[in-house]
């Protein structure tokens, strides 16, 4: 942190270039849309010293630094918002834990090299031909909800599907989900939460097996080749460590294991809540499937599954007239962005048929725009079609609390529960 920004430190909640009064509450997900309404008025960026982050929150503001990584770094994309202990940095380092940054944290000109050959897999024509297993998939899970009143949709359907479908790629046996799930969970936790020393201990442990069960997995295809990721990659780097080095390959999986899953898990569930609280856009699309698409880019606006990301500053920098020194930590407001009323026609109103709805940030920007956005949009669709076909009487539980997990990055509900059949 820089002198000038300790020196604001003691100033909690008040921005120091504007000193307006703000109550920015980064792990806290309830009331985020009015509290960003209210900053991008007021103070369009602000620094937040509880976790050390300028906070950026206009749309025209946000997207020049997604397209600028001559001057953005995104190499603290998954540092832990909150340092890690001494002892879980000391424990993974000891127990061989050994992801190095490929994507989303990597910076030029090694993820130019990187992106080339994962983006050549993670691309639309292989996604549309997974089409079908997903389409089956959806439906058992469909099939599973059948006669149960009441269900969780976290619990009882999004947490693992989207799971199975990437492990549908990276060639993982299904009875793996929950161990899996487990470990993605509390990286999550680890990287983007506030966890106490003891359970960042537990987690460093989860850390290390989460990596050696990647590593395995490519030491498996190295020795016997499949049609799957790791393979391909394999088979991309030739064994030329130019291309792309063992453990690049490791680190590529352990990202994927991760970033194309629970993402979707809780961008599922967003989705619904979305759709089930303005009843007559659910009921508008199980009369008309066709409008599904579009209700897909509309719920990624309204109500998206990553409402910050990160970058740092490489110089000094202004953004919306001020300026910001050099190496300072960066949080894109995404959220605000999708909401930001000089973009989007009276944002806070879920409209299906909104005609720039996909003119929303929850991808990202620039060079490292979502290589996993086809696969997402498909997911989402075929889930969208199904569950309106099977369940259009479905609706929001009456009573039921709804918690967010507490990340400064990923939103989504602990559980929704909904009633299949309406209300009794
Ligand atoms: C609704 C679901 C999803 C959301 C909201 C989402 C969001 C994001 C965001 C915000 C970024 C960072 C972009 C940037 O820095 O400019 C990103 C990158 C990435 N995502 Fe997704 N994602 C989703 C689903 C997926 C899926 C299903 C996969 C895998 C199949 C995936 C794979 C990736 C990868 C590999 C990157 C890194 C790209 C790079 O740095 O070159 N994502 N995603």
């Amino acid at each position: 942190m820089t002198q000038l920004t300790s020196s604001w430190s003691d100033l909690r909640g008040k921005c120091p270039v504007s000193g307006v009064d703000l109550d920015y509450r980064p792990f806290e997900h309830h009331g985020m849309y009015a509290f960003f309404a209210e900053a991008r008025e007021a103070a369009p960026v602000f620094y937040c010293p509880e976790i050390g982050y300028w906070v950026v929150t206009r749309r025209e503001d946000i997207l020049p630094i997604f397209r600028d990584p001559d001057r953005f770094s995104a190499a603290i994309a998954l540092s832990p918002v909150k340092p890690l202990s001494e002892k879980a940095v000391a424990l993974m380092q000891t127990h061989g834990y050994g992801a190095e940054p490929t994507q989303v944290n990597c910076d030029r000109p090694k993820h130019t090299r990187i992106r080339k050959f994962a983006g050549q897999l993670l691309a639309a024509k292989h996604y549309a031909k997974l089409e079908p297993g997903v389409r089956d998939l959806v439906r058992e899970f469909c099939a599973a909800l059948e006669g149960r009143p009441r269900v969780d949709m976290v619990r009882d359907f999004a947490y693992d599907l989207p799971a199975r479908v990437i492990f549908l790629m990276l060639g993982i046996p299904d009875e793996d989900t929950p161990k899996i799930k487990e470990w993605a969970d509390n990286r999550l936790l680890l990287t983007f939460g506030e966890l106490s020393e003891e359970a960042q201990i537990a987690a460093a442990e989860q850390m290390v097996d989460y990596w050696n069960y990647c590593t395995a997995l490519v030491d498996d295809r190295m020795a016997r080749p499949r049609d799957d990721y790791a393979s391909q990659l394999l088979a991309m780097r030739a064994g030329d460590d130019d291309r792309l080095t063992i453990n690049e390959v490791c680190s590529l999986v352990f990202g994927l294991l991760l970033a194309g899953h629970e993402t979707t898990t809780n961008m599922t569930t967003n989705a619904l809540h979305a759709l089930l609280s303005h009843r007559e856009q659910w009921e508008a699309i199980c009369a008309d499937p066709s409008l599904i698409p579009n209700a897909v880019e509309e719920v990624l606006r309204f109500a998206s599954s990553v409402v910050c990301w990160r970058r740092r500053t490489l110089e000094p920098v202004e953004i919306a007239g001020d300026t910001i020194p050099e190496g300072e930590n960066i949080l894109l407001a995404l959220g605000s962005a999708n909401t930001d009323e000089a973009h989007f026609e009276d944002p806070l109103r879920l409209d299906i048929s909104r005609e720039n709805a996909r003119d929303h940030l929850s991808f990202g920007n620039g060079t490292h725009f979502c290589l996993g956005a086809p696969l997402a949009r498909i997911e989402l669709r075929i889930i969208l079609e199904e569950l309106t076909r099977c369940f259009p009487n479905m609706t929001l539980a009456d009573g039921e609390p709804l918690d967010y997990i507490r990340t400064i990055a990923f939103r989504g509900p602990e559980h929704l529960w909904v009633d299949l059949n309406g209300a009794s």
